[in-house]
């Protein structure tokens, strides 16, 4: 892990645009920030979703078109805290559906609370963590043969790139069967007066989000970014629909990173690239699926439409 932290750091900053890859934001104060983050104001995306979850919860059912005499598998990727998920299980146990609940994590962390949670809150739920990548994940749960439902939400699909998400959507359909559905949390397009402070909110937890990352290669690699001379630059439109997170170095500077023996370039107001939040659409959803074994079947969206929920179903 250490080694490819230290290649991946060396080449996203060796690049001729800057770039620091957002898989490494999530250490121990990562995790608590960006918990943080999801109860901003700002971040209506959490609520759009959990809005979805409470109040259709019946439509999304029928929509699964899942049916209480077939025991399935509802796996979710990268689950969380499970808080949006919760409400979908309440409502599956109260009617009597016969199902596991298989949140897959690379976190065993995340796993344990999770599990802890859902058993103390819906004592009757059978809940069964898998911990590992997800493809091989599912590849494992294959060979059961039973009816699945995958979820990917919060729009966690919105961080790749459109091939990437076109790749990542394929794969997944070579670990299900015909019939096997997913369900993809999107945030959906509209103007960066709404999207923009999701990712720049005012208490400037964003921003520490997002610089935590130069603290955490400070201390891991030995490197000496004086985090004060960067700022958090968030840009957004709505033409493109894609909000991305860049760190700007206000002043010209060298920074060095001891552990790979190296220094680093920074002019005034160069950016450093961290992430990208894609915002969807269905077009944009359609033609991401267009060369995988998926249709969609439903969009169950909030009272805003700021947020979807899409329903695809592997033919
Ligand atoms: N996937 C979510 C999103 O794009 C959550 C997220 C990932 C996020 N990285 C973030 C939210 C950085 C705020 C800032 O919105």
């Amino acid at each position: 892990m250490h080694t490819q932290f230290k290649k991946d750091i060396d080449a996203g900053l060796s690049d001729e645009q800057k770039n620091l890859s957002s898989k490494y934001f999530y250490d121990k104060k990562g995790d608590a920030l960006f918990m943080q983050i999801m109860a901003m104001p700002e971040y209506y995306l959490t609520r759009a979703e959990l809005e979805i979850f409470t109040q259709q919860s019946d439509r999304m059912i029928s929509s699964l078109k899942l049916q209480k005499e077939n025991y399935f598998e509802l796996i979710e990727l990268g689950a969380g805290d499970g808080t949006k998920t919760k409400e979908l299980l309440k409502v599956l146990i109260e009617k009597g559906y016969q199902f596991d609940y298989m949140p897959i994590d690379i976190s065993e962390n995340v796993l344990g609370h999770l599990k802890n949670t859902m058993q103390k809150e819906l004592p009757s739920l059978s809940v069964k963590p898998q911990q590992g990548d997800y493809f091989e994940c599912l590849h494992n749960l294959q060979d059961s043969h039973h009816p699945k439902v995958v979820l990917f939400l919060g729009s966690n699909i919105g961080n790749m790139s459109d091939q990437q998400a076109a790749d990542f959507i394929y794969k997944l359909g070579k670990e299900l069967s015909v019939g096997d559905k997913l369900m993809v949390g999107v945030d959906l397009i509209k103007s960066a007066d709404i999207v923009l402070p999701a990712y720049d909110d005012a208490a400037g937890i964003t921003k520490q989000f997002n610089l935590n990352l130069l603290h955490r290669i400070n201390n891991e690699l030995d490197a000496d970014f004086n985090v004060a001379k960067f700022t958090h630059a968030p840009e957004y439109t709505e033409d493109e629909g894609v909000a991305r997170s860049y760190l700007q170095s206000t002043v010209s500077q060298t920074v060095t990173i001891n552990d790979l023996d190296k220094q680093y370039e920074f002019d005034a107001g160069e950016k450093i690239h961290m992430e990208i939040s894609r915002k969807y659409s269905e077009k944009i959803l359609q033609k991401i699926i267009e060369f995988t074994d998926f249709n969609i079947t439903e969009n169950l969206k909030d009272s805003r439409n700021y947020f979807s929920d899409f329903i695809l179903e592997r033919s």
